[in-house]
C-alpha cells in the first residue's frame, strides 16, 4: 500500500479526489495525514474522512528554509511513500525538495512547459491560446520544470474567465492525479523519469 502526504493551501478539490478513491479497498494507495501552509479550507476534507493533519504557517517563520525545514520535520513524522503537493501555493526551498524528490509531484494547471508558476490558467487567458490543459509532474528545484509524468490538453473557450476555466481544468487534474497514483503504485519508477535526460542536439 502506497501512503500518501498531501500538501494543500486551498479548497482542497484534488486532495478529496484522492481521499475518495482511497475509500476503495482496491486503490493501492492510503493517504495518511494532510498538511497546508494556512487554515486551508480543505483541511475539512481530511477531518470528514478521519485523517490526521497539520498546519505549518509560513507565517509563523522568518525565512522560507525555516519553514520548509518546520514542514520536512512534520513530513518525516509521517514517513510517507509519496507525497503530493496539490494546490500548495508556496514555493518549497530546495533542502525540502532534495530530501524528498523523487517521491514528490506537482498538479499544475497547464501543459507544462507552457504557463508554469502561480498563475497558469491566467497567464493562458491573457495570451489568448485555443488550448491550455493540466500536468501531473515530478517536483524538482525548477518552478514546474520537474519531469512531466502526464499530461492531456483542455480547449480555452472564446470568452471564458479564469474561474470557468480553472473548473474545467480542475476534473482532469483529479483524474490525472488519481491515475498517476495508481500507477505510482504499481510501480510507475519517479526516479527513471527525474534522471531522463533528452539529448543535446538531435543529430539526422
Ligand atoms: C489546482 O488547479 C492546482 O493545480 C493549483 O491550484 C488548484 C488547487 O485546487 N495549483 P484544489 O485546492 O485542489 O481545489
Amino acid at each position: 500500500m502506497l501512503s500518501i502526504v498531501v500538501l494543500i493551501s486551498g479548497t482542497g478539490s484534488n486532495l478529496r479526489a484522492l481521499l475518495e478513491a482511497s475509500a476503495d479497498a482496491e486503490y493501492p494507495a492510503r493517504v495518511i495525514a494532510v498538511g497546508a501552509d494556512r487554515e486551508a479550507p480543505g483541511l475539512a476534507h481530511a477531518e470528514e474522512f478521519g485523517i490526521p493533519s497539520f498546519t505549518v504557517p509560513f507565517s509563523s517563520y522568518d525565512s522560507r528554509e525555516a519553514w520548509g525545514a518546520a514542514l520536512l520535520e512534520q513530513i518525516r513524522v509521517w514517513n510517507p511513500d509519496l507525497v503530493v503537493l496539490s494546490g500548495l501555493m508556496r514555493l518549497l526551498p530546495p533542502n525540502v525538495v532534495e530530501a524528498l524528490t523523487p517521491n514528490i509531484i506537482n498538479t499544475h494547471p497547464a501543459y507544462l512547459p507552457e504557463f508554469p508558476g502561480a498563475h497558469g490558467v491566467r497567464d493562458a487567458i491573457r495570451a489568448g491560446v485555443e488550448q491550455t490543459g493540466a500536468s501531473i509532474i515530478v517536483v524538482d528545484n525548477g518552478v514546474d520544470q520537474g519531469p512531466i509524468i502526464v499530461q492531456e490538453r483542455i480547449p480555452v473557450l472564446p470568452g471564458d474567465t479564469e474561474h470557468e476555466l480553472h473548473e474545467r481544468i480542475k476534473p482532469v487534474e483529479r483524474r490525472l492525479l488519481v491515475q498517476t497514483v495508481l500507477d505510482i503504485a504499481n510501480g510507475l519508477d519517479l526516479g527513471a523519469l527525474s534522471t531522463r535526460r533528452l539529448p543535446a542536439t538531435i543529430k539526422e
